[in-house]
């Protein structure tokens, strides 16, 4: 068989922003004090997990689920006290991300801060939209009037994490109130992954049409594993996102689940109160760290400013605590985010901290 040389090599169907774009930055590493996904330090429940796993036996699986979670989608309304007709519910936060992106379309902007989530910047160079990412004032502030700017000019979506992904700051709501009334001709996306560990929300905002907030099971509900993300919006908005999303794309075990979970939801209660008292803990442990510096967080991690962070990832996966360098982000040289987890964990890592210079 002759080789093929390049001059008859095929172009490629793939387009090339597929082709040149990285894949989501993640290589996965066993340890065992895992700190590295802002994941919850303990598993569903097992009084729920039997609950569940009962009526999945009761259901039939040859059949679809419902076409679009109609049955979670009204105990999630009852939960939230929101029209079930502004929820839209998928198979995490991150396939909405995706969606809202398409939404506004190829012509369409993306803007956002830096450092972000990466799902933000992925998107929009996955769709080959306008990508504006604006730096967060030096103390990790929101920069208003150069986002007022952006807004002034065409149209798109507008991506936010409050408590901000990785600071862990929430910022000022009548600033983001001067940035949703700019915001006239955009989509405003109003990331609350961990809305449950800042105990402020910003369902308020719902009231404008083009505002959506997206929320996630897998972080306070300990329930990573499943995938299960929602949005709230207005009903007019939420149905033209359901559009985009698959039809049946949410499964019976997703259903099952999250309705064992939502019917029971005082776990998740508990467990955020203790992670709130643990974040102080880690946060007064390590504020007195001779090189290292702590920035105060709403979330349920925190982001510590180390002299060398490939350096402090290494020695602390040494020690058995495996935490995520977050120093490719753009001002954030040096940085490591350590998930708040069990007390014993939180404790393994503030020991191992300790010993670090
Ligand atoms: C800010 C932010 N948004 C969204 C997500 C994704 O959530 P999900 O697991 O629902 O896809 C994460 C996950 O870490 C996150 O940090």
């Amino acid at each position: 068989m002759k080789p093929v040389t390049a001059s008859v090599r095929k172009k490629s169907a793939v387009r090339e922003a597929i082709l040149s774009a990285a894949a989501y930055p993640f290589t996965p590493i066993d340890a065992p004090v895992k700190l590295d996904q802002n994941e919850s330090g303990y598993d569903f429940p097992p009084s729920l997990k039997a609950l569940a796993l009962e009526r999945l036996g009761e259901t039939a699986w040859n059949r679809y689920p419902e076409m679009n979670a109609d049955s979670l989608r009204v105990a999630l309304s009852r939960y939230l006290h929101w029209d079930a007709r502004g929820l839209v519910v998928t198979t995490g936060s991150n396939v909405l991300i995706h969606a809202l992106a398409q939404i506004a379309g190829l012509g369409a902007r993306v803007l956002t801060v830096a450092p972000a989530f990466s799902l933000y910047t992925l998107s929009a160079k996955l769709l080959e939209t306008e990508l504006t990412q604006i730096p967060l004032e030096p103390d990790f502030a929101l920069p208003i009037p150069a986002l007022l700017s952006e807004l002034g000019r065409g149209s798109g979506v507008l991506y936010l994490a409050e408590p901000h992904a990785p600071t862990g700051a929430l910022h000022d709501p009548a600033k983001l109130e001067e940035l949703i009334r700019a915001a006239q001709n955009w989509i405003v996306v109003i990331d609350e992954a961990y809305v449950e560990y800042a105990q402020i929300d910003h369902t308020a905002f719902l009231e404008h049409e083009n505002v959506c907030i997206l929320r996630t099971f897998s972080k306070a509900w300990g329930l990573g594993g499943l995938r299960l993300g929602y949005l709230m919006a207005q009903p007019a908005l939420a149905s033209q996102v359901q559009k985009i999303l698959a039809p049946f794309n949410v499964s019976l075990l997703h259903t099952v689940i999250a309705s064992a979970a939502l019917e029971n939801p005082a776990y998740v209660t508990e467990r955020v109160n203790e992670a709130i008292l643990e974040r102080d803990r880690v946060y007064t442990a390590l504020r007195e760290h001779p090189t290292w510096h702590i920035y105060p967080s709403h979330a349920n991690y925190h982001l510590i400013r180390t002299s060398d962070a490939a350096l402090a990832h290494r020695q602390l996966l040494e020690c058995g605590v495996l935490v995520r360098r977050q120093d490719s982000l753009l001002g954030l040289e040096g940085c490591i985010r350590v998930s708040i987890g069990t007390p014993a964990e939180n404790t393994a890592f503030i020991s191992a901290a300790k010993e670090l210079v």
